[in-house]
């Protein structure tokens, strides 16, 4: 690692709580790295987890998120669902290979400058530790994490974690937390999958072992992952190579 290497981290700060407390770290003299590119938001709830590999493909070194305490978000349970989705995220980056360190989740309150310094300076020595990030080898991994974000299983998955685990349903029943990640994990893995593959046959058509070797997946997975995008018509027979098939996505 450079000893100059200096980060670039996009961060999100809720304008309750971690923006405050940001301005309160800097009326109050408190020295922390001046990492953090802000952009300030009304809630961490607002904060869509596409953002994050929104930044990672612009070249930031790290995202880093800050909202009120569990408990104290203004908008009662906005940053519940912060920690449900980013969780996903964190799952998504360590199975895209990038890591979840590239990315951190973070509480403080408007009176709490030290925390939010202390979180700063944290987050900046762990990228500092990580190095840059280049986003040109990533770029088909970060294509398919934004695909699997957006794609409707994962949506209804995040979007539905606490009405899953938290409410009764009809049977008077709630999901076990554990059901719930390990369906979540597997969803997630099933996903990037297609979703890797979606994007090396979004241009042009490819042979299964050509997909093979574009996403480092076993032939047998992108046989069958590619049988499920053609039931679903999300990749079609596009022609023959000699007596190989070549397949083409179709967009969605
Ligand atoms: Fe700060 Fe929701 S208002 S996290």
């Amino acid at each position: 690692m450079s000893e100059t290497f200096e980060p670039r981290i996009l961060s999100f700060l809720c304008n309750w709580c971690s923006y405050a407390g940001a301005d309160l770290a800097g009326v109050s003299r408190l020295q922390y790295p001046p990492t953090m590119r802000v952009i300030r938001v009304m809630c961490s709830g607002r904060v869509d987890p596409g953002y994050v590999i929104d930044g990672l493909q612009k070249g930031f070194d790290g995202v880093f998120i800050s909202g009120c305490h569990i408990g104290d978000c203004h908008y009662i349970d906005g940053n519940l669902y912060t920690l449900r989705r980013m969780a996903v995220v964190q799952e998504l980056l360590d199975l895209s290979g990038i890591g979840r360190e590239r990315m951190e989740l973070k509480w403080s309150s408007a009176a709490e400058g030290q925390v939010f310094a202390d979180n700063v300076k944290k987050f900046t020595q762990q990228i500092q530790e990580l190095g840059p990030f280049d986003p040109a080898p990533w770029s088909l991994s970060l294509s398919a994490l934004e695909r699997t974000l957006n794609s409707p299983r994962m949506r209804w998955l995040v979007g539905s974690s606490r009405q899953l685990t938290e409410k009764k349903n009809v049977y008077q029943e709630t999901m076990p937390e554990a059901d719930y990640q390990a369906i979540v994990r597997e969803a997630a893995a099933e996903e990037f999958e297609k979703a890797m593959i979606s994007v090396v046959i979004a241009e042009q058509p490819r042979s299964v072992r050509e997909m093979a070797e574009l996403t480092g997946l076993p032939v047998y997975t992108v046989s069958k992952r590619l049988n499920e995008l053609e039931r679903k018509g999300q990749a079609g027979l596009s022609g023959y190579d000699g007596r190989t098939p070549r397949f083409l996505g179709v967009p969605v």
